[in-house]
């Protein structure tokens, strides 16, 4: 298997000559995207996603959890892996709480050996993904598994995405203009982007697939957060009990997962994650405001109609409303 995997990554070089690349003007070209199947990748994931495309093989039990980045991911990971662990651990006891969620789940794009043997001894089916559909390793769809996709108000992830994008590039706000990325956003040009093509791809997938993809929505799940943890339980085939319920287990889990909550730790504050390469990053930029309406403090009323209107027209007939 190890030479497999060597092969390919020397493959790999020979499909990066092909693919078109896009570097990121607002980010002092800082960083690159490369164009593969459809979407905007990095260079460091793509040699992950074509691994775990060629290599990973999926159970039907397995449970996928899916987004475009910014769109709550953190939150999601966190909540299902307490969803899915709570026999084992409660909320004083959880790995959530010395180990930032990203970390308690292994993801596709980072797919080498370990995460094989992680995913095999951690019990859990929760595997993640922020690859598009359309470029899902064929074992994930011919297994049939279940896929959890979150999406999000556009508007609300183009701040997100700016602020992320900028810190881990240590860029000042004065040195990555708000207007460039945004405009990037609206071409399409974002990571794993575009984001209403990574959105209607999950979309159409659910309207052939009834009852295996669950679309949750960030605002939804800030509004009646109890319920969709409930149905995100039942979906993923780890309903609570009644005496659960009673039990307040729902809560704890709400509690355990909550922004004020997983921020505050020190884990999410000083940890750090993947220490090298263009995504190194800092455990503490997946957590920054969680406010729906942020946008308002960064767009200008030009700036939200051509978004609506981009967003209303791509999402046109889907009745997803972001
Ligand atoms: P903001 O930048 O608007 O604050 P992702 O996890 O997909 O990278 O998305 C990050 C966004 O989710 C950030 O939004 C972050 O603050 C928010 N977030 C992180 N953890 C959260 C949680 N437990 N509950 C709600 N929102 C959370």
């Amino acid at each position: 298997r190890n030479l497999k995997i060597i092969s390919s990554i020397s493959a790999m070089e020979d499909i990066f000559e092909t693919l078109v690349q896009h570097n990121c003007s607002w980010l002092k070209g800082r960083f690159t995207f490369y164009k593969y199947q459809g979407f905007w990748n990095s260079k460091d994931l793509l040699e992950g996603t074509i691994l775990a495309q060629q290599n990973f093989k999926a159970q039907p039990s397995d449970v996928l959890l899916s987004s475009c980045p910014k769109t709550g991911t953190t939150w999601l990971k966190a909540l299902a892996f307490a969803i899915v662990t709570r026999a084992k651990f409660d909320d004083s006891t959880s790995p959530l709480l010395t180990t930032l969620a990203h970390e308690c789940i292994p993801f596709l794009e980072k797919y080498d050996e370990e995460t094989q043997v992680i995913q095999k001894n951690s019990g859990s089916p929760l595997v993640a993904t922020h690859l598009p559909y359309a470029s899902l390793p064929e074992s994930l769809i011919a297994s049939n598994c279940k896929i959890v996709y979150i999406y999000r108000n556009a508007k609300d992830v183009v701040v997100s995405y700016y602020h992320y994008l900028r810190e881990i590039q240590k860029l000042s706000m004065e040195d990555a203009p708000f207007e460039e990325a945004f405009e990037d956003f609206c071409q399409g040009n974002s990571l794993y982007g575009p984001y209403w093509d990574h959105i209607l791809g999950y979309w159409k997938a659910s309207m052939e697939r009834p009852g295996r993809i669950l679309l949750l929505k960030y605002e939804d799940l800030k509004r009646d957060t109890r319920n969709e943890v409930k149905r995100l339980a039942e979906f993923i085939g780890y309903p609570f009990s009644v005496e659960e319920e009673k039990a307040g287990v729902v809560e704890n889990i709400v509690k355990l997962c909550s922004f004020e909550n997983l921020s505050s730790l020190e884990v999410n504050k000083s940890g750090r994650v993947r220490a090298e390469g263009q995504g190194a990053t800092e455990n503490r930029f997946f957590f920054r405001k969680a406010k729906d309406g942020d946008w308002e403090n960064y767009f200008t009323d030009e700036m939200k109609d051509k978004l609506d209107k981009l967003m209303d027209q791509k999402m046109s007939g889907t009745g997803l409303i972001l």
